[in-house]
């Protein structure tokens, strides 16, 4: 068995990532810049900051707002977001999840979570899941975003677990490569991932059953 199991939250729990998407748009075109779906891609697991500096140099504005100005975007990002946090219910957990993570608690697998989003445990508990979790690394400790894996080694830290021993899940290439980069086996969700252990097209394919053959054979 895997000592634990360390998860990502956003696009791998529920399908929050449209929501960040949909929050960063509205700013960015406040300021006249265009994103779509495909550019979102590249800021799944990028911390907010870090995402705000990536739509300003997409959009050819790299530089043009100072530090106190991008703070301000930033949190009027972070507001329209929290604001669309509300439509979460315990019926925006994605397919199979919640039945995985019960499966993981009978099995006695600890469960972490490794996301950089400071909203993570407003999340959980929106979705009724905190009590799934044995582990959550804070992200406000988190000095490095995805790739670097310094996320999820402190998830597997605060588990008391060897990064080795684990297996990470990730809809998002930086989150990989995070995972990856610490040693865990990955199991990617998606399409278009490189480098994941192994490929899953959606939630509903990760199972318990799943992750332990998985397991098996690769280690
Ligand atoms: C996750 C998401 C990113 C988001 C980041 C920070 O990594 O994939 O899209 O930017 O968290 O989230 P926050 O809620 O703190 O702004
Ligand atoms: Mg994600």
């Amino acid at each position: 068995k895997p000592q634990a199991i360390i998860f990502d939250l956003d696009g791998v729990i529920t399908d929050t990532a449209h929501l960040h998407f949909l929050a960063w748009r509205q700013v960015a075109d406040e300021i006249g810049i265009v994103i779509d779906e495909v550019f979102n891609d590249s800021l799944k697991g990028i911390s907010r900051g870090e995402s705000l500096q990536r739509i300003l140099h997409h959009g050819g504005k790299a530089g043009a707002f100072s530090p106190e100005a991008c703070a301000q975007l930033a949190e009027r990002k972070n507001r329209l977001y929290v604001h669309s946090l509300r439509q979460l219910t315990v019926n925006s957990v994605l397919p199979g999840i919640r039945e995985l993570l019960m499966t993981l608690r009978e099995e006695r697998i600890p469960v972490g979570l490794a996301s950089v989003s400071r909203n993570a445990p407003a999340i959980l508990q929106a979705l009724n899941l905190s009590s799934c979790f044995d582990f959550c690394a804070d992200a406000a400790l988190i000095t490095r975003s995805k790739p670097d894996p310094e996320i999820f080694l402190a998830a597997c830290a605060g588990l008391g677990v060897d990064p080795q021993q684990c297996i990470g899940i990730e809809d998002a290439q930086a989150g990989i490569d995070a995972i990856n980069a610490c040693g865990m086996l990955s199991v990617g969700i998606g399409k278009g991932l490189n480098g994941a252990d192994l490929l899953l097209p959606a939630t509903e394919f990760l199972t318990w059953p799943c992750l332990s053959a998985f397991w098996q054979h690769d280690k």
